[in-house]
């Protein structure tokens, strides 16, 4: 890894594993999941608060904070750490991605993508050496390649020309990134569901060399079954020795799947995004708070939870300010969703240290069997 940040394995348990990567900013914990701060911001929820969840990382977005307020104006005011008040590591996304869902607001050529803003029209162009020089300015400590993900559905043919596209698009992140003691940069792995195309982009991403792996194009549509079917086989053809990534996922079961199978990190707008909407997640799965069997119960979201919403409100209150598009409603569901996330993240790093993963998960899936209540 860049010098000054290094990640060991302490403990592993099939093929999952526990760890810690130690950064400038900070210890991360491994298997760690990351909440989302999109814009420079976890949203209904103060850094301080976010922290007390357990998290001890943040996603970043280079194309939104690149539109809106400006790479560059952060970096004038001190970078996004100071800008954010998040003294901790954050990890940026490229960009890719997310240009990738403008559909037709975008046109991708060798050179990289030129796309209109979603907000007010104005053109821009992203590339491998932009999307570095953004990453930079913002200060992330983990920086990830320019890569694209492919929209589903596609053919084969198309899923292996874009995933060779992403791979010549990594060895010009990593030429433009260069050496940056205390900040790492993570490759990009592609390839759909072909075992070949996620083998060749493996081999690709090994030979160029980087700090840690992501495994990209998931989640997109193909459905559990298929993502846990690539996950079978494509941790194993990343370095044993670089943490490895599984970008936007997931819910609390994929998660559990995802690190039996390997994964070191994750990061998911879930959270945070359904606790907007009167989501809750519990150990006994999926809460709707606007559900009206919640109108007259007095007792906590989820019996023993540590977290202020737990603590502090019934349930009858909580489903009152969520009807009444209260603000405190967002803000309460969503800490107890980030708090459950890594409640579930501890749980399953002390399981692997102990040797215990098989019988954590086989508990894990028989208290979502029991259903809330
Ligand atoms: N977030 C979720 N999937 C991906 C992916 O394939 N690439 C990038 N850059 N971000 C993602
Ligand atoms: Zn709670």
């Amino acid at each position: 890894m860049a010098t000054g940040i290094s990640f060991s394995v302490t403990a592993t348990d099939g093929a999952a594993r526990t760890g810690v990567i130690s950064t400038p900013r900070g210890e991360i914990r491994t298997p760690a999941f990351m909440p989302v701060g999109t814009a420079g911001t976890v949203k209904a929820m103060l850094p301080e608060s976010v922290a007390a969840t357990g998290a001890d990382i943040l996603l970043g977005n280079t194309y939104h904070l690149m539109l809106r307020p400006g790479a560059e104006r952060v970096a004038a005011l001190g970078g996004l750490h100071r800008f954010m008040n998040w003294p901790k590591p954050i990890l940026t996304d490229s960009g890719g991605f997310q240009v990738m869902s403008l559909g037709p607001l975008r046109k991708l050529t060798e050179e990289g993508v030129r796309f209109s803003s979603h907000l007010d029209g104005s053109k821009h162009m992203l590339t491998p050496e932009r999307s570095m020089e953004i990453q930079r300015l913002l200060g992330s400590d983990i920086v990830m390649c320019f890569d694209e993900c492919p929209a589903l559905p596609a053919t084969e043919a198309e899923v292996a020309r874009s995933m060779r596209l992403s791979m010549r698009w990594a060895q010009r992140s990593r030429d433009a990134f260069g050496d940056r003691p205390g900040h790492a940069l993570f490759g990009i792995m592609q390839g759909g569901v072909t075992r070949e195309l996620r083998e060749e982009s493996a081999e690709a991403l090994k030979s160029i060399g980087f700090d840690g792996y992501a495994v990209g194009g998931l989640a997109v549509g193909e459905g559990q079954e298929a993502m846990f079917g690539v996950l079978d086989y494509a941790p194993g053809f990343l370095p044993a020795d670089k943490p490895r990534y599984l970008m936007g996922v997931g819910k609390p079961d994929d998660i559990v799947g995802a690190v039996e199978r390997g994964i070191d990190m994750m990061d998911c707008v879930l959270p945070s995004r359904s606790g907007r909407t009167g989501q809750a997640w519990t150990a006994r799965g999926q809460v709707n708070l606007r559900n009206a069997r919640h109108r007259d119960d007095p007792r906590p979201l989820e019996d023993g939870c540590q977290c202020p919403a737990c603590r502090s409100y019934s349930r009858a209150y909580l489903h009152h300010v969520v009807k009444a598009d209260e603000i405190i409603g967002s803000m309460l569901l969503t800490w107890h969703n980030l708090h459950y996330y890594q409640v579930l993240m501890q749980g399953l790093r002390d399981a692997i240290a102990q040797g215990r993963l098989a019988a954590f998960v086989a508990d894990f899936h028989a208290a979502r069997a029991a259903g809330d209540i």
